[in-house]
């Protein structure tokens, strides 16, 4: 059944005015569905994220979430509205430690802010047991449990994440990717870009491909595995095999 959560309508975005970097961009994310987005580097991958999030300006089309019109959303709004956004970098404050890390993330709980941090250390007990760490201490995949960790505590619907695999090891990788399909059962819907590419079309329930800022092609991620037009497609500058 067609559930969207998110529904990207021909969006045209960019930094600079009259700069634009995506050309019409539409794509719809279901709810408690991942949905993937890749492409070469300087597609416009983070853009269309960014611009999700309120973070680069829409110029012409709209974006609605859960058929409310967030074109152009402040940042500061997303969680009024269900939303959470992970950066790619800077994701985290390395230099506080972890329990300040959530503590932060959970600054507008109010009295359920101590219950929702006990939950949230439940739910990553690798960060239950260094607490006290400073965050930059954390291995690199940690790091990226801390940030979906933070992300979780607003209890959004619908979670934005950019590359949380980036430089991480294949299996750390596999790791952070099976924990953002996990977040799905709770019926939280996921948009994730990834470069990782066959390792996100395993798990991902739907891909869209983007290149020079423009659709390029989608479809169910399990038919586009294998898929020659995705084999054909450079990504990271490396031409991608079958099986990779
Ligand atoms: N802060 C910025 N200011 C201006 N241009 C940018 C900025 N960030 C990215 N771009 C440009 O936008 C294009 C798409 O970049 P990006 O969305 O980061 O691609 P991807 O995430 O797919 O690698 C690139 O040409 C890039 O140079
Ligand atoms: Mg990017």
């Amino acid at each position: 059944m067609d559930d969207a959560v998110l529904e990207v309508k021909s969006i045209t975005a960019g930094y600079v005015p009259d700069l634009p970097i995506l050309h019409g961009v539409s794509m719809k994310a279901n709810r408690g569905e991942v949905t993937v987005i890749i492409g070469p580097n300087g597609a416009g991958k983070s853009t269309l994220v960014k611009a999700i999030a309120g973070l680069v300006p829409v110029s012409e089309g709209a974006i609605l979430h859960e058929t409310v019109d967030i074109t152009n959303i402040r940042p500061d709004q997303m969680a009024m509205h269900g939303i959470a956004y992970v950066p790619q970098i800077d994701n985290i404050f390395r230099s506080l430690t972890i329990r300040q890390n959530l503590e932060l993330a959970l600054r507008h709980s109010g009295k359920e802010g101590p219950a929702k941090l006990a939950t949230l250390l439940d739910q990553f007990p690798a960060l239950r047991d260094k607490q006290t760490a400073r965050a930059g201490s954390l291995s690199g995949g940690q790091k990226q449990f801390l940030a979906v960790a933070m992300a979780l505590a607003t209890s959004p619907r619908l979670i934005l994440m950019d590359e949380p695999s980036a430089g991480l090891s294949p299996k750390a990788a596999q790791e952070v990717l099976e924990l953002t399909k996990s977040l799905t059962e709770a019926g939280v819907s996921i948009l994730l870009v990834e470069q990782n590419v066959n390792q996100a079309l395993r798990l991902a329930d739907h891909c869209y491909i983007l290149a020079e800022g423009s659709n390029q092609t989608d479809g169910k991620a399990s038919e586009l595995l294998g898929n020659q037009v995705v084999a054909d497609i450079y990504l990271g500058g490396r031409r991608l095999r079958a099986g990779q």
